[in-house]
């Protein structure tokens, strides 16, 4: 019986098969319930009980072996096409690419996260919006010329309902609602008629901030944006306040940080000043709390409000405004490290 495994051993070595059905065969010649290999454990049972523990292992090397050798060769003919569908399932796939986020929604989301340790919530409200909540309620009086600090695009059928220039508006909607303490940033989306250039764009972004308690100074807001600064652009980053003027707040004040780029010491981004603008900031102005029904003897308050295009194109160098509204992957796709 050995020798029969042995010459079969051989003989499984020497298969070819031309086609798929070939290799079938091959199969149930040999493997298969009635096949020859079967076969053989039959005889198996009838040879003397001291020969078992050498034939069967043998035995079961060779099926194993013609298992293989006869799996081997059908796969050659293994089917690479769905049939019928006309699909190559070996070519390779479409690739989908991996979205980014957008850099200015990175930037908001930052600005949210600084504030948010500082017990800031969020609050939104409505980009079409009407000449109180804009102008009036912030103290900018009907005729008065600092409404022409902010070109805004009017409704032409009513010239009281406008495209708000500014997130300071949610100020005013906030306060109407909430009495202090108020402790929340407004981010969203802004229009003035402004030509569009490098600089400046006539859709851009902005948050918004407001601080209303009792005992609130001007020191709080110096601290509070002095952290903000260090936070957005680094631990060394140092503030500047100078006075402004804006008709909501008094003092009001613009904030310029160390220049990002050169740390201070002159560069074209600063222009040899060592210092950027990034928000305007000041003390609520009493009259905008009496606009909305906020007692001005018992609370004060701070107010601050920041482009967010600005402070994105200050962390990333982006020197032309437009990039953020053109939609070009190539732009975009820089972003993608800092989902
Ligand atoms: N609303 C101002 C603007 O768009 C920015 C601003 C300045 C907001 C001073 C404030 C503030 O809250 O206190 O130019």
């Amino acid at each position: 019986m050995l020798d029969k495994i042995k010459a079969l051993r051989e003989e499984i070595k020497q298969l070819t098969a031309q086609t798929a059905d070939e290799a079938e065969h091959l199969r149930i010649k040999y493997l298969s319930k009635k096949g020859i290999i079967s076969e053989l454990f039959n005889d198996f049972k009838t040879i003397p009980s001291e020969q078992k523990r050498e034939v069967g292992q043998v035995i079961n090397v060779l099926k194993n072996e013609a298992q293989e050798f006869i799996n081997g060769l059908k796969e050659q003919f293994a089917d690479t096409q769905v049939k019928g569908a006309g699909v190559d399932l070996t070519l390779p796939g479409t690739v989908m690419k991996l979205g980014s986020r957008h850099p200015l929604s990175l930037v908001r989301n930052e600005i949210v996260n600084i504030f948010a340790r500082l017990g800031f919530n969020i609050s939104e409200g409505p980009e079409i919006e009407d000449d109180f909540h804009v102008f009036t309620a912030l103290n900018f009086p009907e005729e008065h010329p600092a409404r022409d600090m902010q070109d805004t695009f009017f409704i032409e059928k009513d010239p009281d309902v406008l495209l708000r220039t500014h997130t300071s508006s949610v100020q005013v909607r906030v306060m109407e609602k909430t009495q202090p303490p108020i402790r929340s940033i407004f981010p969203g989306r802004v229009f003035r008629n402004e030509a569009i250039s490098a600089r400046a764009h006539c859709i851009f972004h902005q948050v918004e901030g407001l601080y209303i308690d009792e005992n609130v100074s001007f020191a709080d807001l110096k601290q509070t944006l002095l952290y903000f600064a260090k936070e957005m652009f680094g631990e060394k980053t140092q503030i500047r306040l100078r006075p402004s003027y804006f008709p909501f707040t008094e003092p009001s004040a613009e904030m310029d940080i160390s220049c990002t780029l050169c740390g201070g010491k002159g560069c074209n981004v600063c222009k040899y000043t060592g210092w950027v603008e990034i928000l305007g900031c000041g003390m609520v102005d009493p009259h905008v709390l009496e606009y909305s029904n906020i007692d001005s003897e018992k609370y004060t308050g701070f107010a601050f409000g920041m482009g967010i295009e600005r402070i994105t194109m200050l962390k990333y160098q982006i020197k032309d405004i437009r990039l953020f509204f053109e939609n070009d992957v190539r732009f975009l796709e820089q972003f993608k490290a800092s989902i």
